[in-house]
């Protein structure tokens, strides 16, 4: 596996294919990184990730400067699942100059949920993964694959209509989440918890579970009732000393609220939420 630090250097090294998969982290790898990387492989000739804590995707008040940084811990595991590039570049490499050209997604779809509670997140997103497909996919010749966890369900909608509407000439692939035994999602940011917060931290998915089997019940009359049931889930989880920021029922298809036409024509629904448990802040969601 060939580790390497600038754009330059990125570019040698993947010149020789054709097909590049791709997965984007910000490492402190974990099995679900390494289920992204196990359904990249098979996709093209050459297996690339990227490596980046990325500035421009956080708040100054969030986890930038803790942001766990395990880069050879992080390369071990790349190389034992397979992985043949990793592009692990410094912010200078990436943003030689401070970045002045961003990517804005639309408010539709950025400035809700995750972009309404963590303003300019999206920007952030959509301006790094843009970048990185440049990096990585502009020596390609033939198909280009980006692989993205459905754990951050609106972050790969956004890619996927950022690609959609600026044309890129690369296929979005939805990875589903990688579980813990409990069934906690697994996410760089359980590291945080303590023991007890551990032990705690599955309640978000059963409250998004419990949510999800509610909203199914309700069937026609979800839209009535949507507003009611999110609120007592979220009571739920506040009674259990968590801080909800939102749980939520939302159409998968723009991640808007269900309307009383689409319950009748069985409108597919996904099931998010927020919260933060202690300092962590936990997201994870459900397809109905
Ligand atoms: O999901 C992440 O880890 C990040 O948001 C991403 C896609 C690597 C961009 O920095």
């Amino acid at each position: 596996m060939q580790i390497v630090h600038t754009i330059e250097d990125l570019r040698a090294a993947l010149r020789p294919y054709d097909s590049p998969a791709f997965v984007a982290t910000m490492g402190n790898l974990h099995q679900g990184h390494m289920a992204l990387v196990r359904t990249a492989k098979p996709l093209g000739d050459v297996t690339v990730a990227s490596i980046f804590v990325n500035r421009l995707q956080f708040a100054p008040h969030e986890d930038f400067d803790t942001y766990p940084r395990t880069l050879e811990a992080d390369c071990d595991q790349l190389a034992s699942t397979g992985c043949d590039v990793v592009f692990a570049p410094s912010e200078k490499d990436l943003y030689p100059e401070p970045q002045g050209f961003k990517v804005h997604p639309p408010p539709e779809l950025a400035d809700i949920l995750e972009g309404h509670f963590r303003p300019g997140f999206f920007v952030g997103v959509c301006t790094v993964v843009m970048k990185l497909f440049q990096c990585v996919f502009s020596e390609a010749k033939g198909p280009r694959h980006a692989v993205f966890g459905k754990k951050d369900y609106q972050q790969q909608m956004v890619i996927r209509n950022m690609v959609q509407q600026l044309a890129l000439p690369v296929n979005i692939v939805g990875a589903e989440t990688q579980r813990a035994e409990d069934g906690l999602a697994l996410s760089s940011r359980n590291g945080y918890l303590s023991d007890t917060e551990r032990t705690e931290a599955v309640h978000l998915s059963l409250a998004l579970r419990s949510l999800a089997r509610d909203a199914l019940a309700a069937a026609d009359g979800l839209p009535a009732q949507r507003e009611a049931l999110e609120e007592r889930a979220m009571h739920a989880l506040s009674q259990r000393g968590w801080q909800p920021d939102y749980l939520t029922v939302r159409r998968r298809c723009d991640l808007q609220v269900p309307q009383a036409l689409d319950a009748t024509s069985a409108q597919r629904l996904v099931v998010l939420g927020a919260a933060r448990l202690g300092s962590t802040r936990l997201i994870d969601n459900f397809e109905v």
